[in-house]
């Protein structure tokens, strides 16, 4: 029998099981083996969403067949000419929901991986033949597996053509200016894009506001995991500012949401629904398709477990007043 809980969540006029979904992860396919396909079946399984990255390996095409849950996640340039080709393809796709993440103008100075000498697209060298060596289970389990069964990966869903290969010498992903984006562009896409419209990446109530004023369905509260900026204000933090603002939008955060609690945290505080990355990559990579279906398993009873505990019924009656201010914060 199940518990007399109830998680189900409307999100942009669809049903899900549960307040959360997939985050997108570019690249996740040379994590783990057919890493997109493995997110999209697992959280259509489970009756949850996930987003495709505009960065990721696997035709989006193939994803959204496997998962119709599927969302779809672009950056772009602020270029009509690749922007308007993009949309359609997207369109065409089957898909429902366009991301746009806006928070990645440039390339952020990642110093760990300045120190570790990771790039994309990978460049072959001494120092990645090593990686693979002294990592065997990720080189025949994911790398070498997926050459012999797919050739070589690309960069298939960055614009309406595919893009460069993922391991190369000297290719470059040509992502053109997206720092030429603006909320022009965003009017450009609401007017060609039939679906719900996100915008992934804002921190800043008037950000919300313009976004509303746009004609945005949804906007995600993240400062993308940490990995743009060396200091950033915590989502958490700034999602009552956002919500204040966010009118009939949906309102949903991502970056450190680890456990259940950290799911009833942000819903108490007015978002509606919450994505998780790096876990359920960790997840993928270790066991593939059962290892999400795993992860979300313990999330999913850690809500419900929560939720007994805190003596509700139903997401809805989760309040501010739930939680303790501490530290003036
Ligand atoms: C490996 C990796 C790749 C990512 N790639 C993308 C991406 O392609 N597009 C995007 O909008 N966000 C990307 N992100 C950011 C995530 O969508 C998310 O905002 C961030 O990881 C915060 O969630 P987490 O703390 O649960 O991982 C990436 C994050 C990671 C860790």
């Amino acid at each position: 029998m199940s518990p007399p809980r109830d998680t189900m969540t409307t999100l942009l006029g669809r049903r899900y099981a549960a307040p959360f979904g997939i985050a997108p992860m570019g690249a996740s396919a040379l994590s783990a083996y057919r890493g997109d396909l493995v997110f999209a079946g697992a959280s259509a399984a489970a009756g949850l969403p996930m987003i495709l990255s505009g960065s990721s390996l696997i035709r989006m095409e193939e994803v959204r067949v496997a998962g119709p849950t599927a969302w779809y996640q672009a950056y772009l340039p602020g270029e009509p000419a690749r922007i308007e080709p993009l949309v359609d393809r997207v369109a065409q796709a089957g898909f429902d929901t366009f991301v746009l993440t806006v928070d990645v103008p440039v390339s952020s100075n990642r110093e760990n991986n300045v120190r570790n000498g990771y790039s994309l697209p990978l460049r072959p060298n001494p120092r990645l033949a090593w990686e693979g060596i002294s990592h065997p289970r990720w080189l025949f389990g994911t790398a070498l597996r997926t050459l012999r069964h797919h050739g070589m990966p690309h960069f298939e869903n960055l614009d309406a053509t595919r893009g460069p290969p993922v391991l190369s010498a000297n290719l470059i992903r040509a992502i053109g200016r997206r720092d030429g984006l603006a909320w022009e562009h965003l009017e450009l896409i609401r007017a060609r894009w039939p679906g719900h419209l996100v915008i992934k990446g804002i921190l800043s109530p008037q950000d919300a506001r313009i976004a509303r004023e746009s004609g945005v369905d949804g906007v995600m509260v993240s400062n993308h995991g940490g990995r743009q900026l060396d200091g950033a204000i915590s989502p958490l933090r700034a999602l009552p500012g956002v919500v204040a603002e966010a009118g009939g939008m949906a309102v949903m955060l991502d970056g450190g949401i680890r456990r259940g609690s950290d799911v009833l945290k942000a819903l108490a505080l007015g978002a509606h629904f919450v994505f998780i990355g790096r876990p359920f990559l960790y997840a993928a990579a270790v066991a593939g398709e059962p290892g999400v279906r795993h992860a979300i398993t313990l999330l999913w009873e850690e809500i419900h477990r929560n939720m007994a505990m805190l003596g509700i019924t139903d997401l809805a009656q989760l309040r501010p007043e739930m939680l303790m201010r501490i530290r003036g914060g």
